[in-house]
């Protein structure tokens, strides 16, 4: 465990990172996300915020985005308004970003939900709460790449805050889940972060330099978990909303996470955290690496990577042919 003392302190240090990181948050408009990022402003050098906010949630972002101004007013805030339950609504956040950026230093990512109430499909037919935590996320680090590779960071940092190191066995004949005897809300999670870690120790594997973490939280006090309460789930110890978005801008500073050195030395007594076989830092509630190989080597070694990268990207040729169909 790393105290949160320990994590406290490394954000502190965050102060003497080179000024101007260009970071992307995705799911920051409450809970992990937004203390994440309300504590990274308010030790970053002039950081350029891009932070994403659909409709409904446009006018208290803004009056969010308005309130980190006055605590660090050498820092540039942008807002760009997608929804990101749709696949398509990622490439606006991508192409906003490009039209500002040319590198992007950390990629953040907490949005989605778990589908209490059942499968709603949006209008791209897909499961949205699989779409917030698995495919929308995805679409966004690949959009992206090629800014992360301009970053002049010895190792640009990723990170998604979900379920790492709750892989587990998946539907490998049904990965999204289509056949309603299949879905259930429990299942769209575990596919959610079991497709996730898959696709990005892929990207891992070829991108070198990037750092990716994948972290569980834990039991966090956010609206997401109010909202689970009053579906009955119970949970025990949760953490603050403060700790959890503090544990979270360790993952996304700390050399602890890195492949590389150059963010926020290691803390006193600390090594770096362990990686997956394929290459991806898994982190658990307090902030330990997690070893689940005995999940993701039998995974690996049956190709089970390969069979979701290859369904992903079916799946987002399929959203493009909609998308284009749409607009003509
Ligand atoms: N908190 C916990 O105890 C806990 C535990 C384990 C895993 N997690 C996972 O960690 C991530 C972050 O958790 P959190 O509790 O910080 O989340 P949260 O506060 O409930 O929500 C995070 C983000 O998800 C967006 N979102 C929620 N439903 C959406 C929908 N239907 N369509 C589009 N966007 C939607 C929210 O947008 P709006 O502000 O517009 O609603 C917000 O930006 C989530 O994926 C969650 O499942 C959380």
């Amino acid at each position: 465990m790393v105290s949160l003392q320990v994590i406290q302190q490394s954000n502190a240090q965050i102060a003497a990172l080179p000024k101007g990181l260009v970071a992307l948050f995705i799911g920051a408009t409450s809970g992990i996300g937004l203390s994440a990022l309300q504590q990274f402003v308010q030790y970053a050098p002039a950081p350029r915020i891009y932070s994403v906010a659909r409709e409904a949630s446009r006018a208290s972002h803004e009056e969010f985005l308005s309130s980190l101004r006055k605590v660090n007013p050498s820092g540039d805030y942008n807002l760009i308004v997608a929804d990101v339950s749709l696949v398509s609504e990622v490439d606006k956040v991508a192409a906003a970003l490009k039209a500002k950026e040319t590198k992007l230093d950390l990629l953040f990512m907490s949005p989605g939900f778990i589908a209490f109430e059942g499968r709603k499909d949006t209008r791209e037919g897909l499961d949205p709460s699989m779409t917030t935590r698995y495919y929308s996320r995805q679409r966004a680090l690949e959009l992206v790449l090629p800014l992360l590779n301009n970053s002049e960071l010895t190792s640009p940092r990723v990170v998604s805050v979900l379920a790492g190191g709750m892989e587990a066995a998946i539907n490998e004949e049904d990965l999204d889940l289509r056949d309603s005897k299949n879905w259930s809300f429990w299942n769209s999670s575990v596919h959610s972060a079991t497709m996730a870690t898959l696709a990005f120790e892929r990207v891992a594997r070829s991108h070198p330099r990037l750092s990716i973490v994948h972290s569980y939280p834990g039991p966090v006090i956010t609206p997401g978990l109010v909202r689970a309460a009053k579906f009955g789930l119970k949970t025990s110890s949760p953490q603050s909303q403060e700790e959890g978005g503090a544990r979270a801008l360790f993952y996304a500073t700390s050399d602890r996470y890195g492949v590389k050195e150059g963010l926020v030395p290691l803390p006193e007594q600390l090594g770096v955290s362990q990686k997956t076989g394929g290459g991806v830092f898994l982190v658990d509630a307090l902030s330990e690496g997690i070893d689940n190989e005995a999940v993701l080597s039998d995974m690996r070694q049956r190709k089970v990577d390969e069979k979701v990268w290859d369904f992903t990207h079916k799946l987002f040729a399929k959203v493009d042919d909609q998308s284009r169909g749409t607009n003509e």
